[in-house]
């Protein structure tokens, strides 16, 4: 360890790592030193924002290894599109083993990989290096999930019994870079791509305060996929013009709707309940992240747009698109709630915190790469359940394997 601080190096200089810097106001003990980016100008467009939040000094580097080298720098976040997460973690092994650098940790976002096969391989990678790993799933750190866990379990279920039913949804309009749409590269459609979040969040959600991810063994997935807005031409049109003409949504979609429902049993054998909607053909206000939970004499409900704080524009006002109220806005007039502090509200400043004093205290995050395994294999059970459109029991045979025909291009739910 360098110093009391943790420095932390970004892989990767685009959206999230931005959110991920500008929560770093809310966190103490860190400095963002260094950030690595396919794209030169991103790397620079970020440490420049590091820089200006007064979050950190960072470079803009050239190299994994180079970040690695740097003796200050103690920790990655492996922020980088999910098709690179094997090569990106390789070359953090091979640094290290070949001793160009030491790290205490690294944290990977979601999703740990595009199947079970790259996450587990993600995880083995980590485990061999000795690195403290954390899997970034921010909406288990969220305000209003943390406390409203508490609460539940706290006065709800200690005199009434334990929830069993939780609900949990993630709608937007569309991902914002073409790669995400691409079921190759992503792994997936919004099954992948946001269930994640659900799944990961519900589960946390029914688990007792303090038991581990053991407490609750999934049973069986049931869920279902489709394209309704996106393979309609004049949509599909939208993404063909957005990446050039690669994404070609009429002979290769990817679902931008999805559903699953996921039956466990607790310790006592008791049977609870995961219900989780996503979906890219959202219109709204904006991003919506919606959780709900049931146990016998109480519920809990969450919605990000239902915010403290809304504004008015009339017809009269006027100007450029943005994304200034909420992620993923769709419009400038009209009554708009507005997340007034987003990096707060997902999660990401509680996620980052609690990542930054686990690794300074040389501690494994409670949320890590064995989760993110966990999440992935209950995702392509559900893409299994969606594809023979049946019940499938967990774990299915064949899982290490599966890679879903959507992730290999040969998914089309109009033929
Ligand atoms: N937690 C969340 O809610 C959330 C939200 C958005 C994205 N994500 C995840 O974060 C990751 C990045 O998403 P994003 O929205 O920032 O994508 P993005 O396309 O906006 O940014 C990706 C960045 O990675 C860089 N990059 C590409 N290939 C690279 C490589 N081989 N090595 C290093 N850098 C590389 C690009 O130049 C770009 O700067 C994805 O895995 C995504 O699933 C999570």
């Amino acid at each position: 360890m360098s110093s009391e601080r943790l420095g932390i190096g970004f892989i990767g200089g685009g959206f999230i790592t931005r959110f991920h810097i500008q929560s770093l106001i809310g966190v103490r003990d860190c400095h963002v030193l260094g950030v690595m980016s396919k794209t030169k100008s991103s790397a620079e467009e970020s440490a420049a924002l590091s820089h200006d939040l007064g979050v950190g000094n960072a470079t803009a580097y050239n190299s994994i290894t180079e970040m690695i080298a740097n003796p200050d720098i103690d920790a990655l976040w492996i922020c980088a599109p999910n098709f690179t997460r094997i090569e990106v973690m390789e070359e953090i092994v091979s640094a290290i083993e070949s001793g160009k650098g030491e790290l205490i940790g690294v944290t990977c976002e979601k999703p740990l990989g595009r199947n079970v096969t790259e996450a587990r391989r993600m995880l083995e990678l980590a485990q061999k290096t000795e690195l403290l790993d954390g899997y970034l799933e921010n909406q288990v750190f969220a305000p209003s999930i943390t406390r409203g866990k508490e609460i539940i379990w706290g006065r709800g279920a200690a005199t009434t019994g334990r929830p069993y039913l939780a609900r949990a949804a993630e709608e937007h309009s569309g991902p914002h870079m073409p790669w995400f749409w691409e079921g190759e590269l992503q792994g997936g459609g919004v099954l992948n791509d946001m269930m994640c979040h659900s799944v990961e969040e519900a589960r946390f959600m029914l688990t007792a305060p303090g038991a581990s991810r053991d407490s609750l063994t999934p049973l069986s997935v049931n869920a279902y996929a489709s394209c309704l807005k996106w393979q309609q031409p004049k949509y599909a049109k939208i993404l063909a013009d957005n990446s050039d003409g690669k994404t070609d949504y009429l002979k290769r979609p990817a679902e931008d709707f999805a559903r699953s429902l996921i039956e466990y049993k607790d310790e006592k054998g008791q049977k609870l309940v995961v219900e989780t909607t996503t979906s890219w053909c959202f219109v709204g206000a904006g991003l919506r992240l919606s959780m709900e939970l049931f146990g016998p004499e109480y519920s809990m409900f969450v919605n990000t747009l239902d915010s403290d704080l809304k504004v008015f524009f009339s017809r009269k006002v006027t100007g450029a698109e943005g994304e200034d109220l909420v992620e993923k806005q769709n419009a400038e007039s009209g009554e708009m709630p507005v997340v007034s502090s987003e990096t707060d509200a997902y999660g990401y400043t509680a996620e980052n915190r609690h990542m930054v004093q686990s690794f300074l205290a040389g501690k494994r995050p409670e949320e890590n790469f064995s989760d993110g395994v966990a999440v992935t294999e209950l995702l392509m059970t559900a893409y299994m359940s969606a594809e023979q459109d049946k019940t499938i029991q967990f774990p299915p045979q064949g899982l290490d394997d599966f890679v879903p025909a959507v992730a290999k291009g040969e998914w089309n739910p109009n033929q």
